[in-house]
């Protein structure tokens, strides 16, 4: 037993002493290979796993409107003393408001005690101590004398942590506002609304949002959530997805003249991922209030300096699902939502669409440049369609670049047929999606070398890294594995940033108590937050994007699993620095030469920004949200051809600065 010790240690000792011969690397400042796309690398917004309600929406109230298919779910009654009664009717008035027609009627009489209901919220409401939360309902009273209204905060064991008392309720409706103050933290709180003597009472839109939420917004975002985004730097967020774009079919596609104006005339809609899959996967509550529509989505990418690129339906039901499609004769509704989306987003305040978008709080365009004619579409009958919409939309919008779909998969015979048929149509960028293996994303570093150079740019629309389908292991699947795989390949896409102009992983959010898909980009429960391993991937990514692409080769090739390396080289021409993204992922150490042409000296100060692992099956958690994260070193450089170590399985930023 003892000996065998002793050899395994001589065996560690001599791995962390031993490593390969020291490669040399040249770069060339002066080699520029191509420009990057100031917005190359972005994110990809879809309300899946309860990302808008639930999630980065604030909202903690689940069915405000009672407009689920089960009007009351996510309510319960709730009664106070033995003499109290009452009764709960949805109430449709859909002749005078069509786009949010039910009401609750709520017949009481507690003369002792109370009634009323109460909300369970998204898998429990989130609350912290000492802060404040907004409470809203639309009410009218019909009948009766109300002697008072109580709305509480109570833990799961109905223990009250925080109550305030609505003024009298008008006979009129009316909007009742109350501040609310939690004494504890509590991320499974439920929110109660007790009624007082008796009578009748109609209630609508009953809301609850933190007074913290991003930039202190009423009705706002999740900051945390935001932050993360905002941190991440992206270049644009493509949104609202995904599959709920096109929806199951026709009329549950994404609609974004439903998502505008006042939030209680937003028509909600059930969302494609609410009844798809068996448990655990299933969600029969989860639906589309609109609070997130494209103002706020438009708005989202102004706050955070990213450029909105809006994926909208070109007649198209999900292919996976219904499959079903409109008519190529009728399709002017859908062309006219494009067109009017760009007024909406860009048209002067006195156009139809931008005067809504002024009246809504922003007088000035949110100056979009980019649109896409569907999601994940495939074969002739996106062609046909794609054809429809590209035309109109050339002649009448040359200024948009339009993105098109190569469907679901990176190489079968729909890929191969949009991508043939789209060049000829010289179509602006191709969408293509890749949930693939690690091993696939490592033999694909080179997959852009030789993409045709005068076809249609790419956007890498939706990749990700899957490494096990076990439910189980959704929150491991997002492991070092899968993320640095993905930097190796994302080292590939930047060498190639002359044809690939955009990336984004896929999906960005996922609720860790109500998801639909795994692995996810950042994962949040009611109260904390954090990225994954390949979140951190795309920040440094993102981070460090540089202006140009310089020449980097070893051997006079580029590196792209040779010895397990993958690298690429930018600057950034305006401040001067060289940043080189290098993955190593082999068990071993490798040192690294460089020679760095082009360059009338270093300056000495550099840093470098590495993550690493040797243990490929290590994730964050919501208790170690940085386990794997980049960590950053200062260096002194005073050599053009300075040697680095890399460690074993780590991925790492160089920057250093130069003068010319
Ligand atoms: O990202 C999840 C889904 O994957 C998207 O909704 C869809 O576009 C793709 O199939």
């Amino acid at each position: 037993m003892r000996k065998s010790i002793f050899f395994l240690l001589i065996i560690v000792a001599f791995q962390g002493l031993w490593s390969a011969p020291a490669k040399k690397i040249v770069i060339d400042i002066n080699q520029v290979k191509a420009t990057v796309n100031p917005s190359m690398w972005g994110v990809f917004f879809e309300d899946i796993n309860f990302a808008a309600d639930g999630g980065i929406y604030a909202e903690l109230i689940k069915n405000r409107s009672f407009e689920f298919y089960k009007p009351l779910m996510g309510w319960k009654e709730i009664k106070e003393g033995e003499s109290a009664t009452g009764k709960l009717l949805i109430i449709n008035r859909g002749k005078t408001h069509s786009s949010n027609p039910r009401i609750l009627q709520i017949s009481f009489s507690a003369t002792k005690g109370s009634y009323g209901i109460s909300n369970e919220g998204f898998r429990g409401i989130g609350v912290r101590k000492n802060e404040l939360y907004d409470f809203s309902m639309l009410a009218c009273t019909s009948s009766g004398s109300i002697d008072s209204v109580k709305i509480q905060l109570v833990t799961p064991e109905n223990q009250l942590i925080g109550e305030t008392t609505l003024n009298r309720l008008s006979s009129e409706w009316k909007k009742n506002e109350a501040i609310i103050q939690s004494n504890s933290t509590e991320s499974n709180a439920r929110l109660n609304i007790r009624f007082y003597g008796q009578g009748v009472v109609e209630v609508d839109m009953v809301s609850l949002f933190p007074q913290k939420t991003w930039k202190n917004r009423k009705g706002g975002l999740r900051a945390d959530l935001v932050q993360l985004l905002y941190d991440l730097q992206p270049g644009f967020i493509r949104f609202p997805g995904g599959c709920i774009v096109e929806g199951n079919d026709l009329a549950n596609r994404y609609q974004w003249k439903h998502t505008i104006g006042p939030v209680e005339t937003r028509q909600q809609n059930f969302n494609l991922w609410n009844d798809n899959f068996k448990e655990p996967f299933n969600a029969p509550d989860y639906f589309q209030s609109y609070g997130l529509g494209f103002y706020e989505y438009f708005l989202l990418c102004k706050d955070i300096g990213a450029e909105p690129l809006p994926i909208l339906n070109c007649g198209m039901g999900c292919q996976w699902k219904t499959a079903e499609l409109c008519d190529t004769l009728h399709l002017e509704e859908y062309i006219q939502d494009m067109l009017d989306l760009i007024e909406f987003a860009n048209g002067s305040s006195t156009t139809r669409w931008g005067k809504i978008r002024a009246d809504m709080g922003h007088p000035e365009p949110f100056n979009m440049k980019m649109l896409g004619i569907g999601n994940e579409q495939w074969l002739e009958q996106y062609i046909e369609r794609y054809t429809i919409f590209a035309n109109v939309l050339k002649q009448k919008h040359p200024e948009i670049t339009l993105i098109s779909s190569s469907g679901p998969s990176p190489d079968d015979s729909r890929f191969h047929f949009a991508w043939k048929v789209l060049s000829d149509l010289k179509a602006d960028i191709i969408d293509e999606h890749y949930y693939m293996s690690p091993e696939w994303f490592l033999s694909n570093a080179t997959r852009y070398d030789s993409y045709n150079r005068s076809g249609p740019k790419v956007f890498a629309g939706e990749f990700a890294a899957h490494v096990a389908n076990k439910w189980e292991l959704r929150l491991e699947a997002n492991n070092w594995e899968a993320a640095i795989a993905e930097a190796a390949f994302m080292t590939g896409l930047e060498r190639n940033a002359d044809i690939v102009t955009m990336a984004s992983y896929a999906p960005l959010l996922a609720n860790i108590n109500a998801w639909q898909w795994f692995p996810n980009c950042i994962w949040f429960n009611n109260l904390e937050s954090y990225g994954t391993p390949n979140y951190y991937v795309q920040k440094m990514f993102a981070n460090n994007k540089g202006t140009h692409v310089v020449e980097l080769l070893q051997n006079g090739s580029v590196i792209a699993g040779n010895d397990s390396l993958y690298a690429n080289a930018v600057i950034d021409k305006n401040k001067r620095i060289l940043i080189v993204k290098i993955v190593n992922n082999s068990q071993l150490q490798q040192t690294l030469n460089f020679q760095i042409k082009g360059v009338k000296s270093l300056r000495k100060s550099a840093s470098t920004e590495t993550m690493i692992s040797s243990d490929l099956s290590v994730s964050n958690s919501v208790e170690q949200p940085l386990k794997i994260s980049p960590v950053r070193k200062q260096l002194n450089i005073d050599t053009k051809n300075p040697s680095f170590t890399l460690g074993a399985r780590s991925f790492t930023v160089l920057k250093i600065n130069y003068t010319q």
